[in-house]
């Protein structure tokens, strides 16, 4: 797998890239990030996922000394300097170093990480089969407890929910929230379809705003279908016609079976098929401007 990481503006093999052990990232989570993919070696959507950034510094009240601009230019020049045309970028900014202590004081000069590593194409078997995905059996970290909509270094949780998933051959696993609600999966958003109508939770149902989730309300709305947020449980999602997840590197999947039940005919379905071919068009379009 090849990748290179910007490291404050300098650009080093993997095995060279390092961050001090001081650093508030690595002793407390106390950082942020971004992942987005590159088509044609341009970084997608970077727009949306660095007001999504600057909205998880603003929740933590986190001071960065880098700009918009400063963050669009290493970006970019670590993909030049990668040269492969399809790319999953990570942007990292950690509260950076300082005295150990958990006041946010001690340090106030960000590190700044940017991982670029080669993305292979996703396995078609995804898109043709679908896949399995378990309720997990630890809830979704409420906002008073944490924000779900804050893209930080504090996964421990969806870590170990993921981990459940894949103890048991699973792909992934969804997270309910304290009222038994569906919130999402550990790194996508969740939908389904029932009575032709496209569903996924409310930000209230406390979830990350996906940014693949918003552009597809979108554009699927454009195309007259009618989508919209509500709340649902796992009985219903798993009773649906369809289910589907999305996240900016995996696009659409489309979920066949949850726990032991099969979705629909247990195959993906026509409305996922159609959303699918609108996302592309809609990704063919954004690189043609
Ligand atoms: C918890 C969580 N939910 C949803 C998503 C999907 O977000 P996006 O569509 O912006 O990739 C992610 C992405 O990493 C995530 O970590």
């Amino acid at each position: 797998m090849q990748m290179i990481i910007n490291i404050n503006g300098q650009i080093l093999p993997p095995e060279k890239a390092s961050i001090p052990v001081l650093d508030r990232g690595f002793l407390y989570g106390d950082s942020i990030y971004e992942v987005t993919l590159t088509y044609d070696k341009k970084p997608f959507l970077m727009k949306e996922h660095l007001d999504r950034l600057w909205s998880s510094a603003s929740k933590i009240e986190m001071h960065l000394k880098y700009s918009r601009e400063d963050i669009i230019r290493e970006v970019q020049k670590t993909i030049d300097h990668f040269g492969i045309p399809r790319a999953y970028i990570r942007i990292i900014i950690t509260r950076g170093e300082g005295e150990i202590g958990l006041d946010p004081n001690l340090s106030d000069d960000n590190n700044l990480v940017i991982i670029v590593k080669e993305l292979p194409e996703n396995p078609t078997w995804w898109y043709e089969k679908g896949v399995h995905m378990i309720i997990a059996d630890l809830r979704r970290l409420p906002k008073k407890v944490l924000d779900p909509n804050l893209k930080s270094g504090n996964y421990l949780s969806n870590v170990m929910a993921h981990h459940q998933a894949k103890k048991v051959g699973a792909f992934d696993a969804i997270l309910l929230n304290m009222r038994g609600y569906v919130t999402e999966g550990t790194t996508n958003n969740i939908w389904m379809v029932r009575k032709d109508r496209v569903i996924t939770p409310p930000l209230e149902a406390g979830l990350l705003e996906g940014i693949t989730r918003s552009t597809l309300l979108t554009i699927g709305k454009k195309h007259g279908i009618e989508m919209v947020e509500d709340n649902f449980t796992a009985d219903e999602l798993k009773s649906a016609q369809e289910a589907f997840l999305t996240s900016s590197t995996r696009e659409i999947v489309p979920i066949t079976k949850i726990d032991d039940e099969l979705i629909g005919q247990g195959v993906p379905g026509p409305m996922y098929l159609k959303l699918h071919q609108i996302y592309r068009d809609f990704v063919r379009n954004s690189l043609r401007n």
